[in-house]
């Protein structure tokens, strides 16, 4: 039985790192895991400008423990009045590495969202050109359907409809849950890929409401029926390029998800590859685990592989019960479980 696994350091290719008290707080777990990070630009404030992003790169640097490195991508929040010059200009100097298309009060500070996808086509038509990833909360927000149908309904009335009017242009359907959404991907060009989380990989919608309420597993999108979720684990764990790893690691307080109504979103970056090498375990398929964390998602956005690798071993990793933020703390996943795999922090190959 494997014991040890030495492999190219990871990019999380979707993670909330927040600002203020919060990024301080927990920064330094996505540093210790991850080479690179996707950061989204879900802020209080979004990330709408090149100017916006450039100040919050250098507040994520300067929160970034010293003896850690992290290397932020940093993405663009589309709106409605995005503009098509600044989001060019971005991804030319090296500011933007994606812009982020989130439906209008899909999720967490999501208010500033788009409205119609018509709104954001001279956008697209820019990032298309440049070759510019889209990266896509793939729900719909119409009320009258059911939550947990609105990822299937993403692909028939909006992605569909996109990749129709620009096929050049690179999507990546982030965080899928679904049977649909993996079939999709599986079917369509090579320029539309998919990331996966460790949670949507691990835990089915019963999980949510096992023996009361369990706010902690809430997220968006919301986990669905076991039949998605093993078909997830086959899309991870198949060896196809078009899957890749995205944690949405997605921190908040305990206060804001044990309240009435409760935050989306669960904190897994403390976690995160010992949940997702617990499922390749699993499934027969720890040899392919390096593509899925390492190869497969610098190949899709054109950047080089990392260099540095790192070594997890099955000596068992105890996750922390909370993490400590300001005067409060995150619950985070598998909080107190004491997971297989464990990243081998002395060892930098
Ligand atoms: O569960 C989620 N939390 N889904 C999202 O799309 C946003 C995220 C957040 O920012 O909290
Ligand atoms: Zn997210």
């Amino acid at each position: 039985m494997t014991q040890k696994l030495t492999i190219i350091r990871p990019d999380d290719w979707h993670v909330h790192l927040r600002d203020g008290d919060m990024l301080k707080a927990i920064v330094g777990y996505t540093a210790r895991q991850f080479a690179r990070a996707i950061v989204m630009p879900n802020l209080t404030v979004p990330v709408t400008t090149t100017a916006i992003a450039q100040n919050y790169r250098n507040r994520i640097l300067a929160a970034v423990p010293e003896d850690l490195k992290l290397e932020p991508l940093m993405t663009c929040y589309l709106t409605d009045r995005t503009d098509a010059g600044d989001i060019r200009r971005g991804f030319d100097d090296g500011i933007y590495t994606a812009g982020k298309f989130y439906p209008a009060n899909v999720t967490t500070n999501s208010a500033h969202g788009v409205a119609d996808i018509r709104n954001i086509y001279s956008a697209l038509d820019s990032m298309q050109d440049i070759g510019m990833p889209l990266l896509v909360h793939g729900e719909v927000t119409d009320a009258g359907i059911d939550i947990f149908d609105r990822e299937a309904m993403f692909i028939e009335c909006i992605l569909k409809r996109v990749i129709a009017d620009f096929p050049d242009l690179k999507i990546v359907f982030e965080h899928i849950t679904t049977r649909d959404a993996a079939d999709f991907i599986m079917e369509s060009g090579p320029n539309i890929a998919a990331t996966i989380t460790p949670h949507h990989l691990e835990f089915n919608r019963n999980t949510i409401f096992q023996g009361g309420i369990r706010p902690h597993y809430y997220c968006l999108p919301i986990a669905k029926r076991e039949i998605h979720r093993l078909v997830l684990r086959q899309a991870a764990t198949s060896g196809s390029s078009k899957f890749f790893l995205g944690t949405d690691s997605a921190p908040h307080t305990v206060g804001a998800k044990e309240s009435s109504c409760g935050c989306a979103g669960l904190f897994n970056a403390s976690c995160a590859l010992q949940s997702y090498l617990k499922t390749f375990e699993e499934e027969g398929a720890l040899d392919r685990f390096e593509a899925f964390a390492s190869l497969n998602g610098p190949k899709f956005y054109n950047l080089p592989v990392n260099k540095e690798k790192i070594t997890l071993e099955k000596s068992g990793d105890t996750i922390p019960n909370t993490i400590p933020v300001s005067d409060t703390y995150i619950v985070p996943f598998h909080a107190g479980e004491t997971l297989a795999w464990k990243l081998d922090t002395s060892i930098n190959v």
